[in-house]
């Protein structure tokens, strides 16, 4: 046998087999099978995601080191993770895709640290993080070390959050303990073939008796619609990745920028249809969503949890091509009452803007809180007191739009002037009142209507008297509680000009570890 190095020439022959070989994954069958599920390969999820050409692998050549059940000398191409840096739309993301056709994409000790070290990069270069989820769980075979590994990726999700953003992508299972890394990101974005649970229909049936499908269980639509857990659903993985990127072109790339601001039409005409949407009889249902389109560029909304408790609609848009975060009730869903998960969905999401520097618009049109045992044995209070909460410890700038309805504690709770908004506008329909007039002549008045001989006739006088009096925003207005009532079609106008003003605020707050958000 010669002694003698290898040529140039061969070593990069043989460099380029290596390198084919381990981009195979688990090999052409397993590739192939996934793909003949709809699915699309780790490394094409990468491709479709990102800038073409972009992308820069890390960790290609990194080896397992495990020794016992069957692992010793077994190869696992990259072990089951594609890492690296890229950029989308010409801006720096750091990702990780999961091979299942890899040992199920089961994460081991290096998988696990090939992550957390593409998330540091994360923070490091204050660029966001993607990971895209498809796995069996922690790889069995290596036992704690696999499960250690899974520890560090969820410290350094912690350390990442609320300094750059983190979207998870659930393309595959996502099953046990791994998902809770997804919960600790910012959102999620899960597709229909997709399945998360914590515990699977298997052992819930030995623990607890109850049997269910795991699409039932663990769903994208149950995820949705039951548990919250997911932001959005997708059709397939191309649809999710297109999301991913729609996503992040609303965010900036860390807590130190402000979102991009794209290039728009500069054009604040008035939207005459504006003023027709919202009906003037308080209790008729309109989807605010229309509203929503009616002002902001293109009638661009991306809704965020849109089948979660949809009595409250958060999401992202832009205003003179600027990135805004909207909350607003819903009253075609529950009258757009408050209840728990409303809270708890709106509070999240203004966190997240305040976080990530993107200002806040709130459209109000509340009746209250929802009333019921459930909610107060559920902690509407603790849940609702959130929202008081998020809105009081925002910085961002705030602008609330009182479009009809803003009672009690709910007129607070969505972001009132008391609460630090920094603009309030009314439209002429709105009625700022400690309670709705109906419910406050029952307490007030009880007496006199009792006394009365046309009982329903001192009842409606009196129900008029204290709208006039209290139901308007003139009411309001004079109270400081509006800074102005403005025409609904020229809205548009008002909100880019209380933007532009408000794009130099700065607010200080005493320095602490943390407030105490009620959880
Ligand atoms: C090692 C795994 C694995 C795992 C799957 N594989 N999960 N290997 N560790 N966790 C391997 C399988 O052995 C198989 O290898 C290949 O991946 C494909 O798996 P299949 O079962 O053939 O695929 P499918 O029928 O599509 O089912 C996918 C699945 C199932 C639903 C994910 O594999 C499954 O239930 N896996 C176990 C899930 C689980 O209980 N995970 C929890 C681990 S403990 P071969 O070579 O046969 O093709 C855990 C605690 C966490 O996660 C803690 C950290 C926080």
């Amino acid at each position: 046998m010669s002694t003698a190095p290898k040529s140039m020439e061969k070593l990069v022959e043989e460099l380029r087999a290596a390198r084919a070989h381990l981009e195979e994954g688990g090999g052409h069958a397993r590739l192939e099978k996934q793909k003949s599920e709809g699915k699309l390969t780790a490394r094409e999820r990468v491709k479709t995601l990102v800038d073409e050409g972009s992308f820069e692998e890390i960790g290609l050549f990194a080896r397992h080191r495990q020794t016992e059940f069957g692992m010793l000398g077994k190869e696992v191409p990259a072990d089951g993770v594609v890492t690296g840096a890229a950029s989308i739309d010409g801006r720096l993301v750091h990702l990780a895709s999961q091979d299942f056709s890899v040992l199920g994409g089961s994460a081991g000790e290096v998988h696990s640290l090939k992550v957390a070290e593409v998330m540091e990069m994360s923070l490091h270069t204050g660029s966001p993080f993607v990971f895209i989820n498809d796995s069996g769980g922690a790889r069995v075979q290596e036992g704690i070390d696999s499960l250690s590994g899974y520890g560090k990726v969820f410290f350094t999700n912690v350390s990442l959050s609320g300094a750059v953003p983190q979207i998870s992508l659930i393309c595959g299972p996502c099953a046990g303990g791994a998902a809770y890394s997804p919960a600790l990101t910012d959102f999620i974005i899960m597709t229909r073939k997709a399945q998360m649970f914590i515990t699977g229909p298997q052992v819930i049936k030995q623990v607890t008796g109850e049997q269910i499908t795991a699409e039932a269980l663990g769903g994208a639509d149950s995820h949705m619609g039951n548990s919250g857990v997911v932001h959005f659903v997708a059709e397939d993985d191309k649809d999710a990745l297109y999301l991913c990127r729609r996503l992040l072109s609303f965010l900036p790339s860390n807590n130190l920028e402000d979102a991009p601001r794209l290039k728009a039409p500069n054009n604040v005409d008035p939207n005459p249809e504006l003023n027709s949407i919202v009906p003037v009889e308080p209790k008729q249902a309109y989807d605010v969503r229309r509203v929503i389109a009616g002002i902001v560029d293109q009638g661009d909304f991306l809704e965020v949890q849109a089948g979660y408790a949809m009595n409250m609609v958060v999401g992202f848009a832009r205003i003179l091509g600027r990135s805004v975060g909207i909350v607003a009730n819903q009253p075609q869903a529950m009258s757009g009452a408050i209840d728990i998960n409303a809270a708890t969905k709106g509070s999240r999401f203004i966190r997240f803007c305040n976080a990530f520097n993107i200002p806040l618009i709130t459209f109000v049109d509340v009746p209250g809180f929802l009333p019921g045992v459930q909610q107060e044995y559920g902690g509407i209070i603790r849940h609702g007191a959130k929202l008081l909460f998020a809105y009081s410890a925002t910085t961002v700038p705030k602008i609330q739009v009182i479009l009809r309805k803003s009672y009690g504690g709910a007129h607070l709770a969505m972001g009132s002037k008391d609460l630090g908004a920094d603009r309030v506008f009314a439209w002429p329909t709105a009625e700022v009142a400690v309670m709705g007039a109906e419910g406050a002549v029952e307490i007030v008045f009880r007496k006199e209507v009792d006394k009365a001989e046309d009982k329903a006739a001192k009842r409606a006088e009196l129900i008029q008297q204290y709208k006039s009096t209290f139901s308007t925003p003139t009411a309001a207005a004079g109270r400081r509680l509006v800074d102005d009532i403005i025409e609904p079609a020229e809205t548009r106008k008002h909100l880019a000009q209380a933007l532009e003003y408000l794009s130099t605020k700065r607010e200080q707050r005493p320095p602490k570890k943390h407030g105490l958000i009620p959880l």
